[in-house]
């Protein structure tokens, strides 16, 4: 069977980091053309230095491009009381000799999506979307080349940063306008859904008994992660960033519908928002509400042991 080719634009931190692992490990499945990085959860370089470090620890030969330093408009806001000062603290993974690949992410990702057959590539974005809205505006024929555009990011309920937004669409929301107004075939995996992904000691010990140098990465960085649930209560955080990765390997773990999705940019107060209308006639995006949570830590731990 053919592999799906993709093209995964992120800002590692952890959940970053085991949606790439989660991707590199599925080689039989998924072709990762290129991981694009954009800043985020910590600044671009090393958000940048992560991903190659991660390509590294998986063996695979894939490139990273490095994009976007800050958000459109707004000052950037990063997250190390989340993920420690890397980023990706917990994985301890040793300096690479490993460059990023010439060229800014955004033309990166023009570039590989024109060279590629229509509706052929699907876009995974795990970060703020800064560079997928430079590359929109560079090239105003990608949403309508691109076999779709998985996103985690936004909410349906509440917030993780403020009780109206969600971390990436509230750090670069004019960037997450552009792309939900582009005409994209767009499914979102929003905090309803990835709340449900909780990391517990028990599934942690089980990536832990996979036993090989990336499973052992990923406890590492999923003991720091869970530790630092940022909404507060036990050390359960939700497993993010993955679930875009899953949802293109095993489908049938994911359920939602079809809703229209904007984004505010204009109010103070709900900077980033979400507003998903599941009433709307004109639909612009699938939105995931059910994880089947065991599935996926079931996946990851199979995947994860063939790296
Ligand atoms: C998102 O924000 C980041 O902290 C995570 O990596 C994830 O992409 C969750 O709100
Ligand atoms: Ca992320």
């Amino acid at each position: 069977m053919a592999r799906h080719p993709i093209l995964l634009d992120c800002d590692p931190g952890q959940d970053d980091a085991v949606a790439i692992l989660l991707a590199l490990a599925a080689e039989d499945a998924l072709e990762t053309i290129a991981l694009t990085t954009v800043a985020g959860n910590v600044p671009l370089d090393r958000t940048t230095d992560n991903a190659l470090r991660l390509v590294e620890l998986a063996g695979a030969e894939v490139p990273v491009h490095a994009g976007a330093d800050r958000p459109l408009l707004r000052p950037l806001v990063t997250a190390e009381q989340v993920h420690g000062p890397t980023g990706i603290d917990g994985a301890d993974l040793p300096p690479t000799g490993r460059r990023p690949a010439p060229g800014h992410a955004a033309c990166a990702l023009v570039d590989a999506i024109r060279s590629r057959p229509p509706a052929s590539v699907t876009l995974v974005a795990t970060g703020p979307l800064t560079n997928l809205a430079l590359a929109f505006r560079l090239a105003p024929d990608l949403p309508g080349r691109l076999r779709r555009v998985a996103i985690m990011g936004g909410a349906i309920g509440l917030g993780n940063v403020t009780p109206a937004a969600e971390f990436n669409f509230h750090v670069d929301p004019h960037a997450a306008r552009i792309v939900f107004e582009s005409g994209a075939d767009i499914v979102l995996f929003p905090l309803d859904v990835t709340h449900q992904v909780r990391v517990t000691e028990e599934r942690l010990a089980r990536i832990r008994a996979v036993g090989n140098p990336a499973a052992r990465a990923v406890a590492g960085m999923l003991a720091f992660y869970r530790g630092r649930n940022p909404e507060g209560g036990p050390p359960q955080a939700p497993l993010h960033d993955p679930c875009p990765v899953a949802w293109l390997l095993e489908p049938q773990l994911f359920r939602g519908r079809r809703a229209e999705v904007t984004i505010e940019t204009d109010s103070p107060l709900g900077l980033g928002r979400s507003y998903v209308d599941f009433r709307s006639a004109d639909p612009n995006a699938l939105v995931m509400e059910q994880a089947d949570a065991e599935g996926l830590f079931a996946l990851l731990c199979a995947r994860l042991a063939r790296l």
